[in-house]
């Protein structure tokens, strides 16, 4: 038997990743033949049409002027309190829902998603989201001790599963106190998806109903990761107002990352915005959450608090960034336009995108497809039910003929 030293809780854990494999694999083949032949749709950073990694230029100033002695100091543990006040308005924009609500920065929107989990949900919890998700859900519910479950993400109409959902909630609540869901939109990884206000208030009374078991609580993680690259921004936060007024035992949570709204996924960070009718849950939040801060980072990187600060306080900067990002985002949207037509033409069947990095086609085999796009010199990401392509990372000229590359192995089977 192998020998092991650590703890039962983490034996046997070993990560398989297969976005960091693929893209590994992208390298492998650009130094065989050429990047010209080469289409690396694995990573989700945003690449510019030069294939270069994008950094906006008024982050970059702003950065670069910061005074050494905030780069080198420590920060409050929950965050700077300028932060923590411009987060709230940076991410809830002018549809801040009529409720008690409280911030605290992370590292990164991982970070917010690690507290969240660990201090909402029991020992041995299922935490439930859709069945098309981002990786690291599961790897950090198992690494807690937790377990992932999902449903059905979309239903025959390719709109967001209701039923499905209310059913694997009915589930939960059954065999446990807490009921924890993440909903990743808008802009979802790895499909594209985001949910409509319709959608909304179809999650949000399956959820009211659910709370009338005052002995149940039901915490809805809202990771949105993504969203500065959805477009209007005041849109895309309309669903926000709904979380006024909700039972005391609903708790919502949004994961806000300044990884890709700001390009800056090396400076890990983030924050968590706990939004609930009771006072009393909003001081628990800020309570359990610093106390967890402290226990996991002590406290997270200064001066990418203080970039978001700055540009908050400045309309002339904030304004600069908007349209920095709208340049980006109009750049992201020639390339899933063009794969979309193309995708139609080749009869490839997509899952619906609407905004963000990522799109998804479905595939028999999704491992074999994978290895098969890779003798075509294409290299993406098997996930359960398809492929996910990392648009942000292809520049259009490449875009053409992925579509009909992708047909040719969506139905093989090993
Ligand atoms: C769906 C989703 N959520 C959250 C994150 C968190 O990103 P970060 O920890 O860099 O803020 C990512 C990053 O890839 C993501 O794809």
């Amino acid at each position: 038997m192998a020998i092991r030293v650590s703890g039962s809780h983490m034996h046997d854990k070993v990560i398989n990743d297969k976005i960091f494999k693929a893209s590994a694999a992208a390298k492998a083949a650009i130094k065989k033949v050429g990047a010209e032949q080469v289409i690396d749709a694995s990573i989700g950073v945003l690449l510019d049409e030069k294939e270069n990694l994008v950094t906006l230029s008024t982050v970059e100033k702003i950065y670069r002027n910061l005074p050494m002695t905030e780069i080198s100091d420590y920060a409050p543990i929950a965050g700077l309190p300028e932060y923590t006040k411009a987060v709230v308005d940076v991410a809830l924009g002018d549809c801040k829902p009529d409720a008690y609500f409280s911030a605290l920065a992370t590292a990164g929107g991982t970070g917010a998603i690690h507290h969240a989990i660990w201090n909402y949900t029991d020992l041995g919890d299922s935490i439930l989201t859709p069945d098309w998700y981002w990786g690291p859900y599961q790897i950090m519910a198992e690494a807690f001790v937790r377990k992932l479950e999902t449903f059905t993400m979309l239903d025959e109409h390719k709109r967001f599963n209701i039923k499905g959902f209310a059913a694997k909630l009915a589930e939960l609540q059954a065999k446990q106190t807490n009921v924890f869901v993440i909903l990743n939109t808008p802009a979802h990884n790895p499909v594209g998806y985001s949910l409509d206000d319709d959608e909304w208030d179809g999650v949000l009374d399956i959820v009211k109903t659910a709370a009338k078991n005052k002995d149940k609580n039901f915490v809805i993680f809202v990771d949105m990761a993504y969203i500065a690259y959805v477009g209007d921004q005041h849109e895309c936060r309309t669903f926000m107002k709904k979380f006024s007024g909700l039972p005391e035992n609903v708790l919502i949570i949004i994961g806000f990352s300044m990884s890709k709204g700001y390009t800056i996924y090396g400076q890990r960070t983030g924050a968590m915005i706990g939004i609930s009718s009771s006072r009393e849950v909003i001081k628990e939040f800020e309570s359990v959450n610093n106390y967890l801060c402290r226990a996991t980072w002590s406290s997270i990187n200064r001066s990418a608090m203080d970039l978001l600060t700055i540009i908050y306080k400045d309309k002339a900067l904030t304004e600069q960034i908007e349209q920095e990002r709208d340049g980006y985002y109009k750049m992201l949207r020639a390339r899933s336009d063009a794969f979309i037509v193309d995708a139609k033409e080749a009869n490839l069947e997509m899952m619906p995108y609407n905004a963000g990095f990522f799109m998804s086609v479905l595939a028999k085999d999704p491992d074999y497809a994978c290895e098969k796009l890779c003798d075509d010199n294409v290299f993406a990401v098997p996930m359960i039910g398809g492929i996910r392509i990392a648009i942000c990372g292809v520049p259009l000229k490449k875009v053409k003929g992925m579509a009909t590359k992708m047909a040719k192995v969506v139905s093989l089977v090993r």
